[in-house]
């Protein structure tokens, strides 16, 4: 059950703010995420993207503002404590331990929840099979493609059996025909009852996989709304290409 009444989002950003000494990093943001929604988080380098993760998922301690689970306020838990209640990320920087197998770095995951040594290897083998990791279960992970670490990433966090997964960038890197074949695995993580929030510069799999999009720019979220309405916005198109940007375009239209 989402909210109870309290707050309707499952996932509920409030003025959450990140100081790094002078920089502000992440102001004031405020987003919703639905329960069951794949909703998109956009916005140029350095707009505060990943450092809005690190504070929902506890890696980060916010400056100020809130976070709300399914109505539960969760601001500034440790990451441990997040996934038990099922709140996962990856990272945008994957760094799997190259000397495990592909099943082992899954059970780093799976051990959240399964502490038998035994059982977190099924879910790991189950989970891998999910994520079209099968044939590669038993390599080392240094052996992985890019695209093949970055399914490792999503998989390590499934693991954990999330009912909310904040993506970092996982389709950044891979060619056309492996992001093609990524997206149906996001659909179905989705429709197996995981809400996702991600983080993607492909605009292409925003469009196609996002109902909501959030953007945020200088550390602020400047829109929010459906993906197509969202990118024909002139202040998101100034935020990617520079001031005066969407007059320029209108004018050639
Ligand atoms: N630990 C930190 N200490 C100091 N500054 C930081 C720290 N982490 C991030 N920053 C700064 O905060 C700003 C936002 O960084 P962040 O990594 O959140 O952006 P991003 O939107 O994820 O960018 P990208 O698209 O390049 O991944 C940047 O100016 C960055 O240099
Ligand atoms: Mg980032």
């Amino acid at each position: 059950m989402t909210g109870q009444g309290r707050d309707p989002a499952f996932l509920a950003v409030r003025d959450l703010t990140k100081r790094f000494g002078g920089l502000t990093a992440v102001s004031e943001a405020t987003l919703d995420v639905r329960e069951g929604s794949i909703t998109g988080l956009i916005g140029p380098n350095g707009a505060g993207k990943t450092t809005l993760f690190a504070m929902i998922a506890g890696f980060e301690q916010p400056s100020a503002g809130l976070v709300l689970l399914d109505g539960e306020e969760i601001t500034g838990r440790k990451p441990h404590d997040l996934a038990k209640l099922g709140l996962a990320r990856t990272f945008q920087i994957v760094q799997p331990f190259a000397g495990l197998s592909v099943r082992e770095n899954i059970a780093v995951g799976a051990f959240l929840r399964l502490p038998k040594r035994r059982d977190a290897l099924a879910l790991s083998e189950e989970v891998g099979q999910r994520l079209g990791l099968g044939p590669q279960l038993d390599k080392p992970a240094a052996a992985l493609t890019v695209a093949g670490r970055k399914r490792l990433e999503v998989a390590r966090a499934l693991a954990t059996r999330p009912r909310i997964l904040l993506l970092d960038e996982v389709l950044a890197g891979l060619n056309p025909s492996e992001l093609r074949d990524f997206l149906p695995v996001l659909q179905d993580i989705r429709a197996g009852g995981v809400t996702i929030l991600m983080i993607e510069h492909v605009m292409q799999a925003v469009m196609s996989l996002c109902e909501h999009v959030h953007v945020i720019s200088g550390g602020r979220i400047i829109a929010s709304g459906e993906a197509a309405e969202v990118v024909g916005n002139p202040a998101v198109i100034e935020a990617y290409l520079g001031p005066g940007a969407a007059q320029r375009l209108a004018a050639h239209a």
